[in-house]
């Protein structure tokens, strides 16, 4: 590693240290898979790519960890609440801080549209490899082992069933700001097997490859298993 890069990382490394310290207590006892074991999963993906892809390494660091805020705030308001809703607390969080203005405005646009998909309504609009590099990282820790377990938490909070048999898989749609799927198995058709082909990055996309199989051999040996085949 070079010399500036070793510096860069410590810079990092610091005003990452100082926003745990502002923001570990908000996530205390969040149980829905968005705790803050989440956000240093995210940070530490994010960084992985940003390794190979290039980006602000910087505002990649501080949006990754910052970026699910709003589902604090979901919590607390009980409806949901989607990224943007957060800018107000997260510009404060970085007025404390010596990141310069414009790097922030980049961690906010990153944490404003981090949660588009090109299976959404709305499609993708984000360009800047930052965002982009957010979005890789954000649902890559949606797939794969990881993935699997924070989907039956999130569901198993919400009191959804883990599978509905009666119910297809098929017609199902997305929609983040609805609890829309009958069961946390329908979830994974609806969005989770999905987020293989909505990657960004080559790095994103090689890393979904192997997440994906472990959900699609998950999927497969527990509906095998409901069905008393094995
Ligand atoms: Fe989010
Ligand atoms: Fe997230």
């Amino acid at each position: 590693m070079t010399q500036p890069a070793r510096i860069h990382q410590k810079q990092i490394d610091s005003v990452i240290t100082a926003l745990e310290s502002k923001v570990r207590n908000l996530f205390h006892g969040e149980g829905t898979g968005h705790d803050i074991y989440h956000l240093k999963r995210v940070l530490n993906l994010a960084l992985t790519i940003q390794e190979q892809e290039g980006g602000d390494r910087l505002v990649i660091a501080v949006a990754a960890f910052l970026h699910d805020l709003h589902r604090i705030m979901e919590k607390e308001s009980g409806s949901f609440c989607p990224p943007e809703a957060s800018l107000p607390q997260i510009r404060t969080l970085l007025d404390e801080t010596e990141i310069p203005s414009e790097q922030r405005e980049k961690i906010c646009s990153a944490i404003e549209f981090h949660e588009e998909y090109d299976f959404s309504e709305q499609g993708k609009t984000a360009r800047d490899i930052e965002t982009l590099i957010l979005q890789d990282a954000d649902n890559l820790d949606a797939m794969g082992a990881i993935g699997i377990g924070r989907t039956f938490t999130y569901n198993g909070a919400q009191g959804t069933p883990i599978w509905e048999p009666a119910l297809p898989f098929d017609r199902l749609s997305f929609d983040e700001s609805a609890a829309a799927d009958p069961s946390t198995i329908h979830h994974f058709h609806s969005k989770l097997l999905r987020l293989k082909d909505n990657m960004n990055t080559e790095t994103g996309k090689r890393i979904a490859l192997h997440r994906h199989e472990v959900m699609e051999r998950f999927v497969k040996e527990f509906l095998d298993e409901w069905a008393g085949k094995k």
